[in-house]
């Protein structure tokens, strides 16, 4: 695609670590577009303006991208996509990025999705849905443990209790149908647990064309071993070895080609990411869930493997000229590092000063999330999840080392971070 029909200013939307890696790989396309975000971090700042409109202010998104005539919005979170933002950049005539609020409730509303999977028999973990604690009850007493209760509507990642007793189930049901109490539709999903080892999908998808991403895997847990509470998300690798060619063959045709068509024969015209969360079950690949958007950290190591121009990617999906785009994937290997401030997930302390170090090697990115400038121009940390420190080599040890090494020299009183990023896939060896 030639770069001048490629548009020339660009809103992202988003704060986090995953729209400063968009902006970072945006900047790198050919057309060189003006860079815009709204609200952005510290990091974000020092490549793009920043606006302070929140992600979720759908009106004053659409009034920022009027007044600063951007020619194309990429939305980073799924707050604005269920509220409708493209919708509403759409009805003002401005390209975007991301599903419209029907194809959102992939994410949105887990019964939606498993009625979809159940439909169009794409391989999920089979399930019943209740909207009253008396019947949820009765069902986990008559299903063997463990069994996993989730919570229709977003919970930014504390809808899901996967339960080992039944007492602990007893307990979930209740806590997680008060999550959405008063709601008119406020139900539950209950589904059979299953095992194997657990990995994404990224897609580019434009109706029913899509562009399938370099693979990744994250490291859910808060700590080392796999252990502790689940977070956004500590750090990721890419490529994910697990999914050798065989296996990406077979999630293509048994998961994600049924994914994009049951979707178009819904009816919705789904153009964005869809984010597929998979376990490697002994029977096969299953659908956990979908996202409709970009994971956080796994965008972080996903695009910087992308060798093609990622605004022409995202731009030829938002069109609808996606067929036959050509990926480029660089053979190198990725890792991020997540630095959160200690006590994340649980409350934490913000405010704390960060000091970067002068020199890092231009194989290492430090990429901001939950950071701001205070009035003094001391860089400071401004939520859970601070940093994410991706490096990019010709090895996954050697990525490994560069990004510790910066980890390492990084000063912040709060800092945590865990030291086994990568570790399975290097045991594997
Ligand atoms: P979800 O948001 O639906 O992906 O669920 C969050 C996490 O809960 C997943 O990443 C899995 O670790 C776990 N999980 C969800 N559904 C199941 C299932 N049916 N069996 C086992 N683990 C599950
Ligand atoms: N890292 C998981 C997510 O973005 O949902």
């Amino acid at each position: 695609m030639l770069s001048d029909s490629l548009p020339r200013s660009v809103l992202v939307v988003g704060s986090g670590g995953r729209e400063h890696a968009l902006i970072l790989a945006l900047r790198a396309s050919s057309a060189a577009p003006r860079l815009l975000c709204a609200p952005g971090n510290a990091g974000i700042e020092d490549l793009a303006t920043c606006h302070s409109v929140a992600a979720d202010d759908v009106p004053g998104l659409v009034a920022l991208a009027q007044r600063e005539k951007v020619e194309f919005v990429v939305v980073g979170p799924e707050v604005p996509l269920a509220l409708g933002l493209v919708d509403a950049l759409a009805e003002a005539g401005i390209p975007a990025y991301g599903p419209k609020a029907d194809g959102a409730r992939l994410e949105a509303s887990k019964v939606f999705t498993k009625e979809l999977l159940l439909k169009h028999q794409i391989p999920t973990a089979p399930a019943a849905f209740f909207s009253d604690e008396a019947s949820a009850v009765a069902y986990v007493r008559s299903r063997p443990a463990p069994i996993v209760i989730k919570a229709d509507g977003l919970a930014a990642g504390k809808g899901v209790v996967v339960a080992q007793t039944h007492e602990e189930a007893e307990a979930a049901v209740r806590e997680l149908l008060a999550l959405h109490a008063g709601s008119p539709d406020n139900r539950l999903l209950i589904e059979d647990c299953l095992t194997g080892e657990e990995t994404s999908i990224l897609v580019v998808v434009s109706g029913r064309d899509y562009v399938i991403l370099p693979t990744s895997q994250d490291h859910k847990r808060i700590g080392e071993n796999d252990t502790g509470p689940n977070t956004g998300g500590m750090g990721t690798y890419s490529p994910a070895e697990v999914v050798t060619p065989a296996l990406l063959e077979k999630i293509d045709r048994t998961i994600v080609r049924p994914s994009v068509n049951a979707i178009a024969d819904e009816g919705i015209e789904f153009r964005g990411t869809l984010f597929i969360g998979l376990m490697l079950t002994p029977e096969g690949p299953s659908v956990l869930e979908y996202n409709t958007r970009f994971g956080d950290p796994e965008t972080q190591v996903v695009l910087p493997r992308i060798e093609s121009d990622v605004l022409a990617l995202l731009w030829a999906a938002a069109r609808g000229q996606l067929a036959g785009f050509p990926l480029r994937i660089r053979p190198e290997h990725a890792l991020c590092v997540v630095i959160a401030a200690k006590g994340y997930p649980g409350s934490y302390p913000k405010g704390d000063p960060i000091h970067l170090p002068h020199a890092i090697p231009s194989s290492v990115s430090i990429i901001h999330a939950g950071t701001k400038r205070t009035s003094a121009g001391q860089l400071a940390t401004n939520g859970g999840r601070v940093l994410g420190i991706t490096a990019l080599a010709p090895t996954l040890r050697h990525a490994a080392v560069d990004a510790y090494a910066v980890c390492d020299a990084i000063q912040c009183t709060s800092k945590y971070f865990r030291r086994d990023i990568g570790a399975r896939q290097l045991r594997r060896g």
